[in-house]
């Protein structure tokens, strides 16, 4: 029986900042967001945006499109959580009106757990034929201002139905993994802002690459060339790039022509070059963009996948595109959701990243900015009040 990924949706928030507007502020080279890092845009989500209304809204479309009477969990991947101790998929199971059996839990490790749902799904679902599983992972990204971090800040989610004979991704069984016990990336619970010691996350990200891989190999049997695409996690599109290096370096892989890398790595990268880093929804994000922008017929590749998260867990896996998957996307609203966003000047970033939610109780009704159908509306008496528009 084949198991996987049978929908993605993808949502981000309706503002932007331009990176080449932020290099005028902080006076460097705006090829250094473009070309080094290989960012265009950071997504930034208004006052009234969080992971719950911006989960809710990547998870709208396939909960009314697939209708939610087979879905036993909602599994909600973030390390951007709102609370302590009521898990985000919660507060999206009630804006979804999810049905009372289906079990909703929050899942966290950095930018990796978005791929620990997916695989407890997919062996969910290989034990309860015709059951399915909504996984949501959403984050905001955030750093300090004026931090070496600040151009790879970003927001976004991506909703995944995951049941048997998928109309996207059927995953193959292999995993080649890795685990260590790192202080790369980190936020602790006073901080609004993470901490990352950039050049030693790099390392440790490539290093995790490399033996994933290798443990995958010897899993599968499967070379490089079984891979006909690659998918990565994206703290920033370039580290792809020093991925295929190392690679190359390390473990036998060819140097590809500036054309097959473009072939087989480029199109991941569209919507994550506009976002910024969306952690745990980083992955599925590049993963989406592959199956929107990619102008060839997908049916029948492996997609190779490298999920990372920073202290740190990584996994390489791979899936085969399923025939007529092309009717089961939603190229053409993710699209629109990219292009319709509103430009932010420095002053309104910076405005709105360093404004503080309420901590004193009080009665809260926040300004309506653009978003979807859901909103955070205010806060009262410590609780947040979500509201569909
Ligand atoms: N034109 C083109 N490229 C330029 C340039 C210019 N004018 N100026 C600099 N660059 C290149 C640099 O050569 C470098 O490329 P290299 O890595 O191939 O050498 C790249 O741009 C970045 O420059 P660097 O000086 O290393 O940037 P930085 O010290 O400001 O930090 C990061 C870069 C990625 C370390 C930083 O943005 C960061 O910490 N990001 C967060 C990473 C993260 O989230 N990790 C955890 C999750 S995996």
């Amino acid at each position: 029986m084949k198991v996987g990924i049978d929908r993605l949706s993808f949502y981000c928030p309706a503002y932007y900042l331009d990176l080449a507007k932020l290099a005028a502020v902080r006076q460097v080279d705006p090829n250094k967001y473009r070309v080094g890092l290989g960012q265009e845009r950071m997504a930034v989500a208004p006052p009234d945006e969080d992971v719950v209304t911006m989960g809710a809204n990547a998870a709208l479309p396939i909960v009314e499109a697939d209708g939610v009477e087979d879905l036993d969990w909602l599994l909600f991947a973030t390390e951007t959580g709102v609370d302590q101790s009521k898990a985000a998929a919660m507060f999206v199971h009630g804006l979804l009106e999810l049905p009372e059996r289906c079990t909703a839990v929050e899942l966290k490790q950095a930018c990796y757990s978005g791929t620990a749902a997916l695989q407890f799904a997919c062996a969910w679902v290989a034990a309860h034929p015709g059951r399915a599983v909504l996984i949501i992972a959403a984050d905001i990204a955030r750093y300090d201002l004026r931090s070496p971090g600040e151009p790879t800040q970003g927001a976004g989610a991506v909703a995944m139905r995951v049941c048997a004979q998928p109309r996207l991704l059927a995953l193959d069984p292999w995993r080649g993994t890795y685990a260590d016990d790192v202080m790369d990336f980190w936020r602790p619970n006073y901080r609004e802002e993470a901490l990352v010691d950039g050049p030693y996350s790099t390392r440790v990200y490539l290093n995790a690459m490399v033996e994933c891989w290798k443990r995958y190999r010897d899993a599968s049997g499967l070379q490089w060339d079984h891979l006909q695409r690659l998918c990565c996690h994206l703290p920033f599109t370039r580290i792809v790039e020093k991925g295929l290096q190392q690679l190359h370096r390390q473990a036998g892989w060819p140097a590809w022509s500036a054309e097959e890398t473009a072939r087989r790595i480029s199109y991941g990268l569209a919507y994550n070059r506009q976002t910024g880093n969306t952690y745990a929804a980083s992955l599925y994000e590049s993963l989406t963009a592959l199956f929107d922008t990619c102008p060839d017929d997908l049916s029948g590749d492996r997609i190779g996948l490298f999920s990372y998260g920073s202290g740190c867990t990584a996994e390489w896996f791979s899936g085969v595109v399923q025939p007529g998957y092309r009717a089961a996307l939603w190229s053409e609203a993710h699209a629109r959701r990219l292009a319709e966003r509103v430009e932010l000047d420095y002053q309104q970033y910076e405005d709105i990243v360093t404004l503080s939610m309420p901590r004193d109780g009080g009665e809260y009704v926040f300004a309506q900015y653009r978003t979807g159908p859901f909103r955070l509306a205010g806060m009262s008496q410590h609780k947040r009040v979500y509201e569909r528009a």
